[in-house]
C-alpha cells in the first residue's frame, strides 16, 4: 500500500518518511527540479526495491541526494570524509568546492569519484558517483531527519517523462512504493543538470536546471556537449557509457512526440495528421495562443521558457491523459534552459531503443 501525505500541512509526515527510509523503505519526495523517489543509499536491499518499483535497467546509475553534512561549510571534504566520495584529485576537490559553494542546494548534479560506503548497485557498477544536494525544504527535511544520503532517480515508470506533482507520481508508482510526500508542483520542472568533474574538461551529460553560463561562470568554459545530430551523447568515447539514458530514447510520452520548427509548420502538420485520420494535441506557448484558437486539444505551457520547463511534462501527461496519438510542439532556441528543454524535446520525439528513466 502507498500513503499519500501532505508534507505542507502535516508535518510529522516527514518524521515518518525518514523513518521508512532507514528501515529500507521507498519514499516518493519532491526537489525543486521533479520528484524523486528515495531509498536509503548505503542500503543495497533499499536500492534494488527501487530499480524494480521503477522496473529500472540495473546499467543505469542512481543520483545520491545529499543533506548538509553536520553543518560543514565545505560539504565535499565532508563527503569525502563519510566515504560518499573517493579520493578527490586535487583539480576535482578545487572545481567540485567552486560548483557546490556557488550552486548546493541545487539543480546540480556532480559526478565524482565513488566513495567506499556507496554500494555498486547504485553507480551502476561504475567508479563514479553522481551526488546533489536538491534545493527544496520537504526534500531537505527528509535528508536531515532519516540522517542518511537517499539515492534517487526520478519517480516514474521506466521510460516515462518525469513527474512534477504528487499526481504524477501516483499514477506511475501507486501500490509499489511505500510512500508519497506531496509537496505541490515543483518549482523548476526540468531534471538537474549532470556534470561529469571526472573527465578532462568535465562535460556536461545532461543539460538541465541549471544553465551552462552559470557553471562557466564559476569554472570556465565547457567543451559542447559530444552529441551526434540526434543530439545523444556521441558514441566514440574511449571509456564505458556513463550513463545509457543519455543515449537513447528518454523521457518519452506514450503518444508520438513531434517537433514543429514554426507555428505554421505545427498548424500544418496537426492538418495533415488530421486528415489522415490520427489524434492530436498542441503543446503551445503563450505567444501562439492567437494562432492556434481554437485548436484542440491544447495545453498552453507558458509565456516565458521557465514556464515552459515547468509545464512541460505536465503537458505531455495531460495529453497522453487526452488519448492523443501525436503530439505536436514547436522547437525551442537551445540558449539558457532552453538548452534543456530542447534536450527533452529531441530524446522525446526521436526513435531508437526505449531507455531508462
Ligand atoms: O533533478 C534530478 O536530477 C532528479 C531529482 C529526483 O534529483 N533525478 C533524476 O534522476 O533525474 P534520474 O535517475 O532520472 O537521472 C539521473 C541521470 C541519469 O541520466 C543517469 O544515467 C545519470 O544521472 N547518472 C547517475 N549516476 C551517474 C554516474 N555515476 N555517471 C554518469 N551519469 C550518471
Ligand atoms: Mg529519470
Amino acid at each position: 500500500m502507498t500513503r499519500l501525505f501532505d508534507a505542507r500541512v502535516e508535518p510529522a509526515a516527514v518524521a515518518f518518511a525518514a523513518e521508512v527510509i532507514r528501515q529500507g523503505g521507498l519514499v516518493a519526495f519532491p526537489t525543486e527540479t521533479v520528484y524523486g523517489l528515495g531509498a536509503h543509499a548505503l542500503d543495497p536491499d533499499a536500492v534494488a526495491r527501487v530499480f524494480s518499483a521503477k522496473q529500472r535497467l540495473l546499467n543505469d546509475p542512481l543520483i545520491v541526494h545529499v543533506g548538509f553534512a553536520d553543518g560543514d561549510p565545505d560539504c565535499i571534504a565532508a563527503l569525502e570524509h563519510q566515504g560518499i566520495l573517493g579520493a578527490l584529485t586535487d583539480h576535482q576537490e578545487g572545481m567540485a568546492r567552486k560548483l557546490a559553494r556557488a550552486f548546493w542546494p541545487g539543480p546540480l548534479t556532480l559526478v565524482l569519484p565513488r566513495g567506499d560506503r556507496i554500494p555498486p548497485i547504485v553507480t551502476a557498477g561504475q567508479d563514479t558517483v553522481a551526488v546533489r544536494m536538491p534545493n527544496h525544504p520537504i526534500a531537505l527535511d527528509l535528508l536531515r531527519r532519516s540522517g542518511v544520503p537517499i539515492a534517487a532517480p526520478s519517480a516514474n515508470r521506466f521510460g516515462h517523462v518525469s513527474p512534477t506533482t504528487a499526481q504524477h507520481v501516483l499514477d506511475d508508482l501507486a501500490g509499489r512504493i511505500d510512500v508519497v510526500l506531496d509537496g505541490g508542483p515543483t518549482p523548476i520542472g526540468i531534471e538537474s543538470t549532470v556534470l561529469d568533474l571526472t573527465r578532462t574538461p568535465p562535460v556536461i551529460l545532461r543539460p538541465g536546471g541549471l544553465i551552462r553560463a552559470a557553471i562557466e561562470a564559476v569554472i570556465g568554459p565547457l567543451p559542447d556537449r559530444p552529441v551526434n545530430a540526434d543530439g545523444f551523447l556521441a558514441a566514440g568515447d574511449a571509456r564505458p557509457q556513463p550513463s545509457p539514458g543519455l543515449l537513447s530514447r528518454h523521457y518519452a510520452p506514450r503518444a508520438e512526440l513531434r517537433v514543429a520548427r514554426t507555428t505554421a509548420e505545427l498548424i500544418e502538420t496537426r492538418r495533415a495528421l488530421m486528415s489522415r485520420g490520427l489524434k492530436v494535441g498542441l503543446l503551445i506557448t503563450g505567444s501562439q495562443e492567437a494562432e492556434c484558437a481554437g485548436l484542440t486539444p491544447v495545453f498552453t505551457l507558458g509565456r516565458d521558457l521557465e514556464s515552459v520547463a515547468r509545464n512541460l511534462y505536465a503537458g505531455l501527461r495531460a495529453m497522453d491523459s487526452a488519448g492523443v496519438d501525436v503530439i505536436l510542439v514547436s522547437e525551442v532556441e537551445a540558449q539558457g534552459i532552453g538548452e534543456a528543454i530542447s534536450d527533452r524535446l529531441k530524446r522525446g520525439s526521436r526513435g531508437g531503443p526505449a531507455s531508462t528513466g
